[in-house]
């Protein structure tokens, strides 16, 4: 079989003649041809003006670079795009599939031999696991690692629990306009992910115990000169890849998705990460349902105490012991046999490694700080294929209760009325947004973090039951259930809530129950088919009708239903 770039030849009909042709062009970039006969090593490299979270991959570019070439390969970058999760409309979720097909195809298309795939911000690591699956050569992922927190009048900050925060102060009228906008400049001051447990860090790690980046990696901050020793690294790895690799579809087997969903519920990792994981196990034909994330729910204890579930930030992760001393808390829970990129069984990486554990952040795995993961999975007749909630950054006092629906059929409606103070609306009743999910033409945005409505906050209230098809951000907080499936816009239950329903939630018997006889509902569901409303909010071109026609829904990923495994 051909390699590096004799591979995958132009068509020209002459096959002598693509080769003399590319090797042509090759040469006017100035390589020698030693250099062109090396193994090509590929680096999927989306740094972006519009993503600040990869602002130093220029940096890390070099250090990848030089790896590669010390090992004796070439490295040849290619753009994708970059997804910087608060500069996309409506939401960077919708773009993921997109990314993913960008970085499959462009793998695919170009001739090298293996991958590094460089990405940081939250779904830019899904999309590139997702299209690299897919694609099959050797791929190593390497991400942006986390940014540092700043500072304001003495307290540490991070975005972006901390935002979130400070907004819900603010809105209450507890922080003046300057103030807000002094803290605005001082939430997310050097390159690098979130700096909490949200998504892009919860991928990392899941990355990482999948096997895709180097041991010790996940954690490492943007900024420290460890995340350049391990770009270097991941250069070098990546030409033994080239030489003899594993594929991805060699690192994600069952037992590896099953640690993965172990260290989310540990980490207290996000809502988001079982949407991005269902959809990267798909691309190999395997499944991640939430019968299963329930039931190692129940037997992994949450260990991780970091924001927005604790107290900590990323740093401290990193300094604890990172990613490594959670699996050595989690070891005899999980599969030991599985593989990661440099070869090695997971087994044989605890053994190698460092013993030291800071358990004020990673606690142990006989005195943890939950007995039961992060995340849980809820059905019922609201919910018949399923709900997540958060329970590690929830109230536990609003779990087991009934309340009264005050609902918010769009994103546009909840704008409009959730702070009119003539809301009907009090403290035990259920908030919710219909219209958020996958196929609403929304691109299900991170909108399931309602605000409590404003008479409400400035009376103090700081939590309240909130349910919708819609995701929240990983740095998110509170009693707030999401991913309702199927969704209100293809006629699930959750379009059938009306104002003054009544909904039955029990965290501890996982059941979320709409109490509207079936008579009513069948009604309901008439008039839901014959609402033309429905049809307006259909795209008629381009991506965004290719999103709405295939995308599937959050129990299957919303991967498209042509990119899944057959
Ligand atoms: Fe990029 Fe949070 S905005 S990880």
């Amino acid at each position: 079989m051909a390699k590096g770039l004799k591979k995958g030849l132009t068509q020209y009909g002459d096959q002598d003649f693509s080769r003399y042709l590319r090797y042509s062009f090759a040469r006017s970039m100035g390589y020698s041809g030693t250099m062109l006969s090396r193994p090509v090593v590929g680096i999927a490299y989306p740094p972006s003006g519009f993503n600040n979270c990869h602002r130093h991959f220029p940096e890390l570019l070099d250090a990848v670079k030089r790896g590669v070439i010390s090992a004796g390969g070439l490295p040849l970058e290619f753009p994708t795009i970059s997804l910087g999760e608060s500069f996309i409309n409506p939401t960077s979720m919708m773009f993921r599939n997109l990314m993913s097909m960008d970085v499959e195809e462009m793998i695919r298309a170009q001739p090298m031999d293996s991958v590094v795939l460089m990405g940081g911000c939250d779904k830019t690591l899904p999309a590139q696991l997702m299209g690299a699956v897919s694609a099959g050569i050797p791929a190593i992922q390497l991400v942006a690692g986390p940014m540092m927190t700043g500072s304001h009048q003495g307290e540490q900050l991070g975005a972006c629990t901390d935002c979130r925060r400070f907004w819900a102060q603010y809105r209450a009228g507890e922080k003046s306009k300057t103030e807000i906008d002094l803290i605005e400049g001082r939430l997310a001051t050097t390159a690098g992910t979130c700096p909490v447990m949200g998504t892009a860090s919860t991928m990392a790690c899941i990355s990482e115990t999948l096997g895709f980046t180097l041991p010790g990696t996940a954690a490492i901050p943007a900024v420290h000169a460890d995340r350049l020793r391990a770009s270097e690294a991941t250069g070098e790895q990546a030409v033994k890849l080239a030489n003899a690799g594993l594929t991805p579809e060699q690192l994600l087997t069952h037992e590896s998705i099953e640690n993965a969903i172990r260290v989310l519920l540990a980490i207290g990792g996000s809502t988001n990460a079982v949407i991005h994981l269902t959809a990267i196990a798909g691309r190999v034909g395997k499944e991640v349902s939430l019968k299963t994330l329930n039931r190692l729910s129940d037997s992994t204890p949450l260990l991780v105490n970091l924001k927005p579930s604790g107290a900590h930030y990323m740093e401290h992760f990193f300094t604890s012991g990172g990613l490594g001393a959670v699996l050595r808390e989690l070891k005899p829970l999980l599969h030991l046999n599985c593989l990661d990129i440099s070869g090695q069984s997971l087994e044989e990486r605890l053994k190698k490694e460092d013993s030291y554990v800071n358990h004020q952040v990673i606690r142990p795995l006989n005195d943890p700080i939950e007995p039961q993961g992060g995340l849980v999975a809820l059905f019922g007749s609201l919910a018949p294929q399923g709900a997540i909630l958060k329970r590690s950054a929830a109230d536990s006092s609003l779990f087991e209760r009934k309340g009264r629906a005050i609902v918010f059929n769009s994103l546009e409606d909840l704008s409009n009325r959730i702070d009119d103070s003539k809301l009907d609306v009090k403290q035990d009743d259920f908030l919710i947004l219909q219209n958020a999910g996958p196929r609403s033409g929304t691109g299900m945005p991170e909108s399931g973090y309602l605000p409590i409505p404003a008479k409400l906050s400035n009376a103090g209230v700081k939590d309240m039951v909130r349910i919708s098809d819609a995701r929240m951000s990983g740095t998110a907080f509170g009693t707030i259930i999401l991913h309702v499936t199927p969704e209100a816009s293809v006629g699930g239950p959750l379009g059938l809530v009306r104002t003054g329903d009544i909904i039955e939630l029990s965290v501890s018997e996982r059941r979320l129950d709409l109490n509207v006889s079936e008579n009513e509902l069948k009604i309901r569901r008439d008039e839901f088919k014959q609402n033309p409303e429905m049809k307006e909010n259909n795209a008629k071109r381009g991506y965004a009708w290719l999103y709405q026609n295939h995308v599937m829904q959050a129990d299957e990923g919303c991967d498209f239903d042509f990119l899944k495994a057959k």
